[in-house]
């Protein structure tokens, strides 16, 4: 895949500043494009130090290290992997001082882990928004008082939504399914647990409000599903929201939304500083 610099306003130019070296953990559907802009240079402000991969990974201009060198090496961490990364390495990376750009959200429904990685610094801790918008506003609503309603409806094909714990016959019927099939009802927290890696979204918007009990989720496994959908209705004191978000799944992971790489180059693009931000 081929992604364009990461620039908010192409053409502004940062003050001189020392690049901030940055690693990425995994090199998969998301980690494999974000690596690739940031070893041409594509992030102002940000260098390319190192690679960690389960896999060796081909074609690098920067080493691969072990998870320990990596924190020793950087001063960004980008993870693009998986939860268990998360919860391994969070609070390592945080109490070594450097930042931790997290995009596998839904590590963080984990209360105790949240706990310890607030505790842990002074690195800064930092989560795309990934495959959904509208976080913004749904935390400024949230601010002064809770909202008092918030759903989300997510479709997705059948064969993304896969997994081990499923027993055989669940199994079957999702992915044989030849209708909308809800396979899943609860909140944010549960979703997360049981759809590890289908579900950020959720988490995403469960810490925008600031409650994953509140956030209610609904998951459809839809064969229909050419784009993955996800429907978001928030209600609270400041007013009604709804945002309907329709991503064209990676050609690379069906379950991985194609925009995620572009949301965590421009996730690293504010975390270094660059001069024109939305906030
Ligand atoms: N925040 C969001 O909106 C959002 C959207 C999509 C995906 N995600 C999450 O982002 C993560 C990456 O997604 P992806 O589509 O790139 O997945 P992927 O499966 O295509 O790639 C993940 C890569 O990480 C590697 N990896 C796993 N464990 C590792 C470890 N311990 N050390 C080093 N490397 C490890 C794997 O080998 C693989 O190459 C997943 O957890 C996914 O759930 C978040």
């Amino acid at each position: 895949m081929t992604l364009a610099t990461n620039q908010l306003t192409p053409g502004i130019v940062r003050a001189e500043q020392a690049a901030r070296r940055v690693g990425v953990i995994g090199a998969g559907a998301i980690g494999r494009s974000v690596i690739d802009v940031l070893a041409r240079g594509g992030v102002d402000g940000a260098v390319l130090a190192c690679v960690v991969s389960q896999h060796p990974v081909g074609g690098l201009s920067v080493p691969q290290l072990t998870p320990t060198e990596a924190i020793g090496t950087c001063d960004v961490i980008v993870e693009c992997a998986d939860q268990v990364v998360v919860r391994q390495y969070a609070a390592k990376i945080l109490d070594s001082g450097v930042d931790f750009l997290v995009t596998s959200v839904g590590a963080f429904a984990d209360e105790a882990l949240l706990r310890t990685a607030l505790a842990a610094g002074p690195g800064r801790l930092m989560f795309t928004s990934g495959a959904v918008g509208g976080v913004d506003l749904l935390a400024n609503a949230a601010a002064e008082e809770p909202l008092e309603r918030v759903r989300i409806v997510s479709r997705k094909l059948p064969s993304s939504l896969l997994q081990p714990w499923m027993d055989a016959e669940t199994h079957e019927r999702v992915r044989t399914t030849e209708a909308p099939l809800e396979i899943f009802h609860g909140s944010a927290r549960e979703a997360a647990r049981f759809f590890p890696r289908s579900l950020n979204v959720a988490a995403t918007v469960a810490f925008a409000v600031g409650d994953f009990d509140l956030v209610e989720v609904s998951l459809v496994a839809d064969p229909t599903a050419e784009l993955t959908t996800h429907v978001i209705e928030a209600e609270g004191p400041t007013g009604r929201y709804r945002f309907e978000i329709a991503n064209r799944p990676s050609p690379e992971n069906p379950r991985t939304s194609g925009v995620v790489p572009h949301a965590v180059l421009r996730s690293l693009s504010v975390l270094v500083g660059h001069p024109v931000r939305i906030v």
